[in-house]
């Protein structure tokens, strides 16, 4: 497969030599005929939204081949995001290999991280099982305290059965010790927070959802209904078709035998590339800052996405 990517940019070079000027490419049409990889909703890609996402067809591209870096060579993604980067390098069919992020969003940072990090299906679901049985127990209590933050415009944005809804999930998820499974509910609970907001599910920044906007389009049906249900979400049942969606995904990860034996993984090292240092990720998106060597030589390939004005 490895000549093939050569090959191709190969060609790709001399036709930018002749022209001097950007070149048009279709990296997912060249991966799914030549290499035969496709992408949509596979592994953990859609874990959770990021905006600026990096198209995998790109990295999976510069990934097969050992042109751009040897085998057993070590990538770097200085600017992370949600780790789409990340999580190609370790799942790529003919070359995995060990990566490193560096990401300034600490949400960033916690959904790369379990993008990236095998879970034993069987723990999960035990631990699944555990948190789903505090949820009940807390509805059950008419003393629980749900862990309802204080903030400008809570009101604006959520109703009160989302808010007592996801104050409880919230208070239910800090109980269980710090471990992947956590990690894990964090993403799939930010998930939840968006998803039962009045947020317009189309816009990253939060905008509130203004219905009417979308009357001509083929959107509109489906947007009212959005509206409507979160005026009084059912948000345990939420949460658990969130958990569903992903725990299949997380899953994926484990038939992966290089990420379970952790020769191969992805480790968020950083938060800011204009001073890099290394550190090891604690738990929901922090870092652990006593140690902080270079890297010293040991990247053999950096990807970075670059705008071209
Ligand atoms: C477009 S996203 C990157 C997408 C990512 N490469 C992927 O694989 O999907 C750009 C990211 O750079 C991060 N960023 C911006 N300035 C940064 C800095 N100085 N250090 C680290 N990350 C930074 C932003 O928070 C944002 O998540």
């Amino acid at each position: 497969m490895s000549e093939i990517v050569i090959k191709e940019f190969d060609k790709l070079q001399d036709r930018y030599a002749k022209k001097q000027k950007p070149i048009k490419f279709s990296f997912r049409k060249f991966v799914r005929t030549n290499l035969n990889i496709k992408r949509s909703d596979v592994y953990t890609h859609n874990i959770h939204s990021y905006p600026g996402r990096l198209f995998p067809y790109i990295p999976i591209f510069f990934l097969s081949s050992d042109k751009f870096c040897p085998p057993e060579g070590k990538v770097l993604d200085p600017f992370s995001g949600s780790g789409t980067v990340l999580l190609e390098s370790i799942v790529n069919p003919y070359f995995k290999r060990n990566v490193y992020g560096i990401e300034i969003n600490p949400l960033g940072r916690l959904i790369s991280k379990v993008k990236t990090t095998p879970i034993d299906p069987e723990e999960l679901d035990k631990k699944i099982a555990c948190l789903y049985r505090k949820i009940e127990k807390a509805k059950r209590n008419r003393r629980f305290k749900a862990l309802i933050p204080k903030f400008k415009n809570i009101d604006l944005w959520f109703s009160k059965n989302a808010k007592n809804g996801l104050g409880s999930i919230k208070a239910c998820i800090e109980q269980l010790d710090s471990d992947d499974c956590k990690d894990f509910f964090w993403v799939c609970f930010s998930k939840l927070v968006r998803s039962v907001s009045k947020a317009d599910p189309n816009i990253p920044p939060p905008v509130i959802l203004k219905v009417e906007k979308y009357k001509d389009s083929y959107r509109y049906e489906k947007l009212k209904k959005l509206a409507q249900r979160n005026e009084k979400p059912d948000v345990v049942k939420i949460f658990k078709e969130i958990i569903d969606e992903n725990s299949h995904r997380i899953k994926r990860l484990w038939e992966i035998k290089e990420l379970r034996d952790k020769t191969i993984g992805a480790k968020i090292i950083w938060d800011d590339s204009r001073n890099i240092k290394k550190g090891d990720y604690t738990f929901k998106g922090d870092l652990n800052r006593t140690e902080s060597p270079k890297l010293n030589n040991s990247i053999s390939m950096i990807i970075k996405r670059c705008w071209h004005r």
